[in-house]
Formats: structure tokens, C-alpha cells, sequence
């Protein structure tokens, strides 16, 4: 490697610079709204190699699988109790007709994959496969309706065919595909980016047919669908706002009847963290300075404002919050890899994608009265990855770590983590980056707090002030590595999870050492 591109390590016999300080006040008697565990939820695009050689790799593949599913990605993605898996796209999904991939797989019409590396797609991974692949991971079906270039017979056809127990004639044709009772798919989305890949339209055009399929979208005996409505594009606020005044009396529904009551329950955006110069150089995913880092970092944090302002205008017009926010794509997006397909979106992951993660979840967590769910685009082997394969192995990205540490927060009430004084900060480019970031929840007597040292060199101390109840003995993880640029391959793996020593409790105070760009959780027990 180009050793000008890693980070400089501190010169080796020089004393070491006295660690930076910030203080805050945790009050764990103070439980906010609860973090949705939907806002850990996954994506899975048939792109690259996220579903044929993912999570894909069919029955007669050497590589343990269930029913063509490979296991390793099972038990790796079951470890994180992953709450809902987005499909079939994305861009994909406004290509994509249901009834070619159901039935024998040998009669499946094969079709092109016009986004994505303009491979031919055989359809062998289809509707059975996607419900089996979530019974597995126990995670629930999100899936996303053709809107841009389907029907809305055929949108409303393939909910019959998947929720109805009947003798319906969608039904009666899954059950001759082997599948007798019905599924729950309680997430519908209505297209995906209408304003780009998913049919090119005005937010008003879109708003009329999101209304629509959400009126054909029917909920089919004891299966309740919640609508999310594809929504806007980072900071475009008007996209959300045109779709809030569209739904006008319908807004919430539930409560009226009649035409028109299905609509849609929530409202989607998309975010990644793009950092230039342009969208050609997006720059490499390992290859990067310290600059570089940071000007990802600034791109990352942005997450907080642009839910703040989606957040804002639906308060305007829904105040109660009937209507659910949801970032169903978010992530790092950088050049392929070398020698990559271009359209396959294939990237490596670094302890800077893990803090890309750690920071959004902070966010998420502090917006969990409106943001509802989140996806992290994508799940196995495109863009922000949890999970590489490399032929038979498979590999843990920091990101996915990153995951892992956080589980605890899924279905745990907020608690407000308040800095006092002075945060730490750093001038990158006239910007003014946090390099501090942390969140806590709280869930049966028990505190998790997450904190991340965005700083490149230079360790952290960080002193909690933990009000409202005495402090059990702390518990705490350390992701770490020598550079910011560490990743994992299949046959080395310096980026781990470890211990997290240098953690103490005195007069209810918890003082905890981050090493430099590192995240850590600490969880401890408090009077029930
Ligand atoms: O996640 C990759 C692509 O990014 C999705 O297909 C699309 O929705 C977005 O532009």
C-alpha cells in the first residue's frame, strides 16, 4: 500500500499528547420515545453480488446452504437480529414483474438488469425464495412494488398472491408453487426514487399514484399494511411536504372509510454519504487521507439536520406523528473496487464506514419520535456492507460490528445525553465536525450507551455524569484499529471487537478512554 495514503501514526518516542476531555450528563431517568428496532433494518437489491452469491447461491452450490441460502449469511446476519429486509430493489424493483419469478425455476423468463452492470437476470431468486430467506433470518418482509414501469393489477396481485388464505385465484396460483398458507408482509412500498430510476416524476405526479397503489393495496385478512410512500432525495423537503398535503384527509387513515383510505402510512428518503469531488471520483473505500476522512465525516453527521428538516415539515402537518419517516437507503457510497464491475457497487469497509454507521444511529436515535425505520443499503456485498464474500468465506466489515455493538438500542426507550461545556470539534474545510458523538437507551434496568472518537490521532476521554439512578458494574466494547483505513479481508482481520479496559465508575461518574477513531459500547445496570 502507498504508505502516504494511511493515516500517520504519532511519531513513536514522542510523549503522548494529554487526551482531549468532554463531559456529559446522561439522565436515565428521563426515558424518551422508543428507538423502533426497525431503524436497524437491512436491504437487499438484486445487484452485484447482494443476492446471486450473497445471500444466493442455490442448491447445488459446495457452500452450506438451505434451500439454495447460504447459511454462513444467515447465522451471521441472525447474530444481529436484523428486524426487516428490504426487496427486490430500489432501482431494481420499478424493473421488476413478480409473476417472473415465481413457479418452476426452470420456466422463469430471464430478463436484463438495465440498472445494474446490465447483466442478464435469470429470476431464480424470486418471491419464494425472498419469504424463505426472511423465515430464516427472522426478519420481516419489506417489499417494494414495481410502480414505475408495473401496473397497479399487478402491484395489487402480487399482495393477494403473497397475504391471501382463501381459494383467490392468486392463492389458489402460490399454492401451486408449493406454498399453501399465506405470509405476513406487514412493509409495502410504493416504487422506489420516482424522481429518478423509479420513473423520472414531478412530486405531484408521483403523490397521485402513490395514492393509488395505496388505495389497490389491500390488506388481505389479518395482514395490516404499513404503506411507505417513496420519498425524497436528502434535503429536498418540498418532495415530503407535496406528499404530506397529497394524503389530506387520509392523512393517518385508519380512521376514515371509503375510497381512497389505504394511501400510505409513511414517507421515505434516501441519504448516502457521497463524498466528492465528483460522482465519478468518489474516491476509494480504503485509499484515503486524513482529510478525506474527515470530509467523509462531515458528510456523515448531515444525516442529523436532514432528518431534522423531513421531521419538521411533517410536524407542520401531521403534529400527533400518524405519519412515519422512514430512510429506507443510507450509507457510504465509493468507488467500485478495482477490477470490479462498475454497476456491482462492490466496496470495501473501513473503521470510517463504521463511524459513518455509529453516527447515523445517533442520529436515529435522537429522532426516533418520527423516524421510524431505516435501512442500510446494502445488507451482503454492495456499498456499505455488513457482510463480503470471497467464494466460500465470509467476512465481518466493521460496519457490521458496528451493528452488532448496537443491538441493545432495537426496541429500547431514548435517554437524553446532554454535553456539557465543551464539545470537541474540528475545522474541515470551514466546517465545524463534532469529533464526539454518543446516544444511550434504556430497556429492563439496563443503560447502553454508544460513543464514537471521530478524531483521527488523538484519544478521548470521555466522563458521563449518570444522573437518576445508581451505576451497575459497566460493561464495555471497543471497536478499534491501528488506522482509520483498516479493513477486513478473508484472510486478515485487524478490525475486532475487544474489551473495552479502560472504563471506571467513581461517585456515579463513568469515565471511559477512547483510543483515536474508534466506537465503543458500555451497558450497566440501573435501579429498576
Ligand atoms: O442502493 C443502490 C441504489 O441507490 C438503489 O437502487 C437506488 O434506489 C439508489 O439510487
Amino acid at each position: 500500500m502507498d504508505e502516504s495514503l494511511t493515516v500517520a501514526d504519532p511519531t513513536p518516542d514522542a510523549p503522548p499528547a494529554p487526551a482531549t476531555r468532554v463531559r456529559a450528563v446522561l439522565d436515565v431517568d428521563l426515558p424518551g420515545p422508543r428507538i423502533n428496532r426497525h431503524l436497524y433494518g437491512h436491504f437487499a437489491e438484486h445487484l452485484g453480488r447482494c443476492i446471486y452469491g450473497g445471500f444466493w447461491v442455490g442448491e447445488d452450490s459446495e457452500i452450506p446452504n438451505e434451500g439454495g441460502l447460504r447459511l454462513d449469511v444467515v447465522e451471521a446476519l441472525r447474530a444481529l437480529d436484523i428486524p426487516n429486509l428490504r426487496w427486490p430493489g430500489g432501482c431494481f424493483a420499478d424493473t421488476y414483474h413478480w409473476r417472473d419469478g415465481v413457479g418452476p425455476r426452470e420456466d422463469r423468463p430471464a430478463m436484463v438488469n438495465s440498472h445494474w452492470g446490465d447483466v442478464v437476470e435469470d429470476n431464480s431468486f424470486g418471491t419464494h425464495e425472498f419469504m424463505a430467506l426472511c423465515e430464516l433470518l427472522g426478519a420481516d418482509p419489506y417489499v417494494s412494488a414495481n410502480v414505475g414501469s408495473g401496473t397497479v393489477r399487478e402491484a395489487a396481485e402480487w399482495i393477494e398472491y403473497l397475504t391471501r388464505a382463501d381459494d383467490s385465484p392468486m392463492a389458489r396460483l402460490r399454492r401451486s408453487h408449493g406454498r399453501d398458507e399465506p405470509w405476513t408482509v406487514p412493509f409495502w412500498g410504493l416504487g422506489n426514487e420516482p424522481w429518478g430510476c423509479g420513473g423520472g416524476m414531478s412530486s405531484g405526479a408521483y403523490a397521485e399514484l402513490a395514492r393509488q397503489y395505496g388505495t389497490y393495496s389491500l390488506d388481505h385478512g389479518d395482514n395490516r399494511l404499513y404503506r411507505i410512500a417513496a420519498g425524497a432525495a436528502d434535503a429536498d423537503y418540498r418532495w415530503t411536504e407535496v406528499l404530506l398535503q397529497n394524503l389530506g384527509r387520509y392523512l393517518g387513515d385508519g380512521e376514515v372509510t371509503g375510497h381512497g383510505k389505504n394511501t400510505y402510512q409513511a414517507i421515505s428518503f434516501h441519504h448516502y454519504t457521497i463524498v466528492g469531488p465528483t460522482w465519478e471520483e468518489k474516491g476509494s473505500a480504503t485509499r484515503f487521507d486524513d482529510d478525506e476522512y474527515y470530509r467523509t465525516m462531515v458528510k456523515a453527521t448531515e444525516i442529523e439536520r436532514i432528518i431534522a428538516g423531513h421531521a419538521h415539515v411533517m410536524d407542520a402537518y401531521d403534529p400527533d406523528k400518524r405519519v412515519g419517516l422512514v430512510l429506507d437507503e443510507w450509507g457510504t457510497w465509493f468507488d467500485v473496487e478495482p477490477g470490479t464491475n462498475p454497476g456491482f457497487l462492490f466496496q470495501q469497509n473501513t473503521v470510517r464506514d463504521a463511524l459513518v454507521a455509529s453516527v447515523h444511529f445517533d442520529a436515529f436515535h435522537r429522532h426516533a419520535d418520527r423516524l421510524v425505520m431505516a435501512n442500510i443499503a446494502q445488507t451482503v456485498n454492495v456499498l456499505q456492507a455488513m457482510l463480503l464474500t470471497d467464494g466460500d468465506a465470509l467476512v465481518l466489515t466493521p460496519s457490521y460490528h458496528v451493528f452488532a455493538m448496537n443491538k441493545g438500542h432495537q426496541d429500547a426507550a431514548s435517554l437524553p445525553l446532554t454535553v456539557r461545556g465543551e464539545t470537541p470539534v474540528r475545522d474541515v474545510d470551514g466546517t465545524v465536525l463534532p469529533t464526539f458523538s454518543g446516544s444511550a437507551s434504556t430497556k429492563d434496568a439496563s443503560v447502553l450507551v454508544s460513543l464514537s472518537n471521530l478524531h483521527a490521532t488523538e484519544a478521548l476521554v470521555v466522563e458521563l455524569d449518570v444522573r437518576g439512578s445508581a451505576v451497575g458494574a459497566p460493561v464495555g466494547r471497543l471497536l478499534s484499529a491501528e488506522t482509520v483505513t483498516a479493513h477486513n479481508t478473508a484472510t486478515d482481520t485487524p478490525v475486532q471487537v475487544r474489551d473495552l479496559d479502560d472504563l471506571s465508575v467513581e461517585g456515579g461518574v463513568l469515565r471511559v478512554t477512547l483510543p483515536a477513531h474508534s466506537f465503543a459500547t458500555v451497558s450497566f445496570t440501573v435501579d429498576a
